[in-house]
């Protein structure tokens, strides 16, 4: 996708696509006057008949004699509401309809009077962002039988004095939609392609790439460092399992910001065998893992001055004659013993050997992206990451982060009493906590590995994929985690 930012209005474009966003209203905003008057009053008419409000995700095609070949108007919702999330989701279902209808080439026009307080950087940023995300498609496996068509040309109008600051964020726009791409590609193929040594030679190819320094151990070195309980959910299966490390040097200083990324490649629940509806979703349980990864496309084009390490635990969780089985106890990289009462509960136990293995980056903080547990989405639905650590400060940094990125995350406790869940009789811990706030005895196994540096965990499960169609998003993989982690390592590199 190639963005650029065109001086000019809307009136101005000649037998292409243009998509025009639009809050709630009756009357033709000035600025969109002279080409509703070039198409001979069309968007005046539509407006005026009620067929087309400017609510939240409504779309209208018009196909004026004049001016734009194909003028798609998209709704912002009131205009009061309107955000540069709000913006990010038009441009997304205007993109995901005209790349659908077979057009690769458009233009975008975000009128002056709708765009609430977001600066024309920003309106630039979340613009671009959102048509990379609607004219996102994975068409690896199918044959030639639909008239979607990749987004080739994207130009943006802007005014004289704000094409310098649009086309910066329109730089940071394409580098964070590559990455939130990146990720949907790897989360879609299927178990069977995307195992844990994939995993490694993307991680390999991604660092050569960028230049960054990968580290991709196998199963051997993996046991010489002690991950022992890495190991034991990779051991009933015949896949090897891997532990990536990804390093990006920023700065000359400071520790770096280390990004975990839970990368199960299929999750069968192991001997605790999951039931078999549904379960072939269960290869987006590497959702963490392509968040890490997308995040290091995005960084590894924008370059931030500050240090990042991505770290990933693969492994395939299946049942066998040698796979781990409940009552299991296993030590830890970082010592503490384990009970495995339960192989379901597999992710907090690739990610608490991951953990402790940052420590030796001397981490600013680490942040891990997990499709953790199924208790989440009983919590917040789709509709919102639950986030948990052991430094608030740090807690409302990845919830300021989400909130400029379009990820939407909400608190939950990590209060001391929810531990007793997890005591062990004959153990340190272990790795399931009961029934009740099951995403919260999650995050509290894991924070008895996460001891040393300020930390926060996402709770992905719910927000990595898409249950179904939306006007901006495509049913499937979301690429979560890759604009939140971007933002927060831009945000802490900016200082
Ligand atoms: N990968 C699953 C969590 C999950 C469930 C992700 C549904 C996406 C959709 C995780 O490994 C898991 O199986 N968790 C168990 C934990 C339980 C055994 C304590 C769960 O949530 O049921
Ligand atoms: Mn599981
Ligand atoms: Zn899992």
């Amino acid at each position: 996708m190639k963005t650029t930012i065109r001086v000019g209005t809307p009136e101005q474009v000649k037998g292409t696509t243009l998509i025009v966003t639009v809050g709630v209203t009756r009357r033709v905003p000035d600025s969109v006057k002279r080409l509703d008057r070039l198409s001979g009053g069309a968007i005046g008419r539509l407006l005026r008949s009620g067929d087309f409000t400017g609510k939240c995700g409504q779309v209208a095609t018009l196909h004026p004699v004049k001016g734009p070949r194909r003028l798609v108007l998209v709704g912002l919702g009131e205009k009061k509401e309107i955000s540069g999330s709000v913006l990010r989701r038009a441009a997304a279902a205007g993109c995901k309809v005209v790349t659908a209808a077979g057009t690769g080439r458009l233009s975008v026009f975000v009128p002056p009077e709708f765009r609430g307080d977001v600066a024309a950087d920003e309106v630039a940023r979340v613009v671009t962002e959102g048509a990379g995300q609607g004219a996102w498609r994975f068409r690896e496996y199918k044959g030639n039988d639909s008239d979607a068509v990749e987004l080739s040309a994207l130009s943006i109008l802007a005014r004289p004095a704000e094409r310098r600051t649009m086309q910066e964020g329109a730089k940071r726009g394409e580098a964070v939609a590559e990455g939130q791409s990146f990720a949907r590609n790897l989360q879609a193929l299927p178990g069977n392609v995307c195992t844990p040594s994939y995993l490694g030679d993307v991680a390999s190819d991604v660092a050569k790439e960028y230049g960054f320094k990968a580290t991709v151990m196998d199963p051997a070195r993996i046991k010489r460092n002690g991950m022992r309980a890495l190991l034991a959910v990779a051991s009933g299966s015949d896949h090897e399992s891997r532990f990536i490390v990804l390093e990006y040097r920023g700065a000359k200083n400071g520790g770096p910001i280390c990004l975990v990324g839970k990368g199960i490649t299929f999750d069968t629940g192991g001997i605790s065998l999951k039931p078999a509806l549904n379960m072939e979703q269960m290869k987006y349980d590497m959702s963490g893992a392509a968040a890490v990864l997308g995040t290091f496309v995005a960084i590894g084009r924008l370059k931030p001055k500050c240090n990042v390490v991505g770290i990933i635990p693969a492994a395939e969780n299946m049942p066998s004659g040698t796979a781990t089985k409940p009552g299991d106890i296993v030590e830890s990289h970082l010592g503490k013993t384990i009970e495995i009462v339960n192989t379901d509960a597999e992710g907090r136990l690739v990610l608490c050997d991951a953990l402790s293995y940052a420590r030796r980056f001397k981490p600013s903080c680490v942040l891990d992206a997990a499709t953790l547990t199924g208790a989440v989405v009983i919590a917040l639905g789709y509709h919102a990451t639950a986030v948990l650590g052991n430094d608030d400060d740090l807690v409302n940094e990845v919830i300021s982060a989400g909130d400029l990125a379009g990820e939407r995350c909400w608190q939950l406790p990590l209060w001391d009493e929810y531990s007793e869940q997890i005591k062990s009789d004959v153990a340190d811990i272990k790795n399931v906590g009961g029934r009740s706030a099951g995403t919260i005895t999650a995050a509290c196994f894991l924070a008895e590995f996460a001891e040393d540096y300020p930390w926060a965990h996402l709770d992905i499960a719910g927000t990595a994929q898409v249950e179904s169609d939306a006007p901006h998003l495509a049913k499937g993989p979301a690429g979560t985690g890759v604009r939140l982690f971007t933002q927060f390592v831009l945000g802490r590199a900016a200082g």
